[in-house]
């Protein structure tokens, strides 16, 4: 990889100026500023189908429907050297888009085998970026910021994606806006974008 990257920014909550989309966006912009070619999606924008579980993708590797926006963000994530995804914890998971999205790009994302499936999106890395309502160290124990960082790491690590890093904003109806050290971890995740490691 060289200095700059393709990265795909992914918008996981439906609110605007929630602390997950703000923490995109500012991702996204800085990104831009550093030269990467950034895409960015809103998933609520987008028409997806569920996944109906026919598992016909596990033979050839895309998904059966084809008539949504499914096709054209398969090809995005599967351009991309990075992903950053913005999800929001809903009961201690993915928000259902983004679960979704997990479940329709199951045959493109690894190759089922009689032991461990085989990665199909090997060279990625990704980042997370969080928010919750429940307050630290009670978000980490009790499965709501690490329950959505185990589901995350379950999708992209059986994918093959390698993690950067994750950014989570806890006890979040606290306060308004994005604190500035959630910035400065996002500023010091996107550096490693740019170097490659
Ligand atoms: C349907 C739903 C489920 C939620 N579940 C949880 C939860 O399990 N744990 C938690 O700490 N917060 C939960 N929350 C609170 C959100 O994670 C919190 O408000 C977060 O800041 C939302 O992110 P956003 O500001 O980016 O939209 C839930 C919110 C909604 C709407």
């Amino acid at each position: 990889m060289g200095s700059t990257c393709k990265i795909l920014a992914i918008q996981g909550s439906f609110r605007k100026s929630g602390k997950t989309t703000t923490m995109l966006k500012y991702a996204a912009r800085q990104a831009e500023k550093m030269g990467h070619n950034l895409t960015y999606i809103n998933l609520f924008d987008k028409n997806i189908e569920y996944c109906k579980g026919c598992r016909k993708c596990m033979e050839t590797a895309e998904c059966i429907y084809k008539n949504d926006d499914m096709p054209e963000i398969t090809k995005l994530i599967k351009e991309a050297d990075v992903i950053i995804l913005a999800a929001p914890v809903y009961w201690g998971n993915v928000p259902a888009v983004v679960k979704n999205l997990m479940d329709r790009m199951s045959g493109a994302s690894m190759l089922e085998t009689d032991y461990f499936p085989k990665p199909r999106l090997k060279g990625k890395r990704y980042i997370l970026l969080t928010a919750c309502n429940t307050r630290m160290p009670f978000a980490k124990l009790c499965g709501q910021s690490s329950g959505i960082c185990r589901v995350v790491k379950e999708y992209f690590k059986t994918s093959g994606v390698k993690k950067i890093g994750t950014v989570i904003c806890s006890n979040t109806g606290k306060y308004d806006g994005v604190p500035q050290k959630k910035y400065a971890k996002i500023d010091k995740l996107l550096m490693k974008c740019t170097n490659g490691f």
